[in-house]
């Protein structure tokens, strides 16, 4: 008997440059997890646009993301790979799950908060919005597990909610979904603020490496990192955010366990040490952004690729939504 695999799912929104921390926040941990499980993974365009984007822009950066969650080693034959918008469902079931959330639990989002801050000449309805597009992108598709960063966790909370408010109403239709966090990595944190998440986009780009950087732009990048003034490499985030967010960084790139790292830099100074975290963060971009590149060469394979997973993960979709149209007593053509 063919075994049944739980359904994992997982998306990135296509904007800015995406970071070291969205690479082992989540994205590194994709190709391992096909084996597993039956993967869905998601270009979140409709999320990308709470935020004004250029229009050029953003066709471009969803292409290259597909482009890049191949590189990481998603295999598309296996996996589902699409974008969101391609798929009409996730508006849909948004919609009807707009229904059982509520205005003052989407107010107190810390994402709410912090983008409602940043771009305060703009808070639409999308910005508000956001975590019930999400959890519709997790439920549409009966999802079991979603691995992404600690930042995500409140959103994912929220998905579960939402999933276990519309069954209680009605009956189970939705499976409550688990967040999975990597255990090195879950949250990397800005080079010069080392208090704050690194981020796509941040205000300082010395802060954030990027995927795209090359070799002297991350050595640059890490010999500015703050550190403390104690030249002491230890692990420890309450009182050492510096340093400890830079070990975690050459412990999740080189496959170190933090002791293994402390006793390697026992008595050395924190120049060397950041330039061998420089070092080992460069050296594992290298190869991900030259078959990226080769990637991003053939556009007409990866407009296949986003075809074929948008009609797969539509017929998911499809099920679901027809499923939660019935329960809640709309016709249906
Ligand atoms: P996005 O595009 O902001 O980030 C993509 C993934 O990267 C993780 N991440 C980090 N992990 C560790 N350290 C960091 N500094 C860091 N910064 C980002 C995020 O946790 C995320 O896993 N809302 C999502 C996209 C999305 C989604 C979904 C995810 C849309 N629908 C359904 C899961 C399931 C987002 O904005 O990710």
């Amino acid at each position: 008997m063919e075994e049944v695999k739980k359904t994992l799912y997982s998306g990135v929104q296509p904007t800015n440059n995406l970071t070291i921390g969205n690479l082992l926040g989540t994205l590194r941990s994709w190709r391992g997890l096909q084996e597993d499980y039956d993967c869905i993974f998601a270009a979140a365009n409709m999320h990308a646009i709470t935020v004004r984007q250029n229009p050029a822009e953003l066709r471009q950066k969803t292409l290259a993301l597909i482009a890049l969650f191949l590189a990481c080693g998603v295999d598309p034959e296996k996996s589902i790979v699409y974008v969101q918008s391609q798929v009409p469902a996730h508006a849909e079931l948004c919609w009807a799950l707009n229904t059982f959330t509520y205005v003052g639990e989407m107010e107190r989002m810390t994402q709410f908060k912090d983008k409602s801050a940043r771009h305060a000449d703009n808070i639409n309805m999308g910005l508000m919005d956001y975590p019930v597009l999400m959890a519709a992108d997790i439920l549409l598709y009966q999802t079991d597990i979603v691995p992404v960063g600690l930042d995500q966790r409140q959103h994912l909370e929220i998905s579960r909610d939402i999933a276990q408010r519309f069954n209680n109403v009605y009956s189970p239709t939705f499976k409550v979904p688990e967040g999975l966090y990597p255990k090195m990595g879950a949250k990397i944190c800005d080079l010069l603020e080392p208090t704050k998440k690194m981020s796509k986009s941040a205000e300082n780009p010395n802060g954030a490496v990027f995927l795209s950087d090359d070799k002297d732009t991350v050595l640059r990048k890490f010999k500015r990192a703050v550190t403390d003034s104690e030249n002491c490499i230890k692990y420890a985030p309450e009182t050492k955010a510096g340093v400890s967010n830079l070990l975690t960084i050459y412990c999740a790139f080189s496959d170190k366990s933090v002791a293994e790292a402390e006793r390697e830099f026992d008595g050395k100074g924190y120049g060397d040490f950041k330039l061998a975290v420089g070092e080992v963060v460069a050296d594992k971009l290298a190869p991900l952004q030259a078959e990226h590149n080769r990637l991003l060469a053939d556009k007409a394979y990866l407009e296949k690729v986003m075809a074929d997973g948008a009609e797969r993960a539509y017929k998911l979709a499809r099920k679901t939504l027809s499923k939660v149209y019935k329960k809640i007593g709309f016709y249906q053509v």
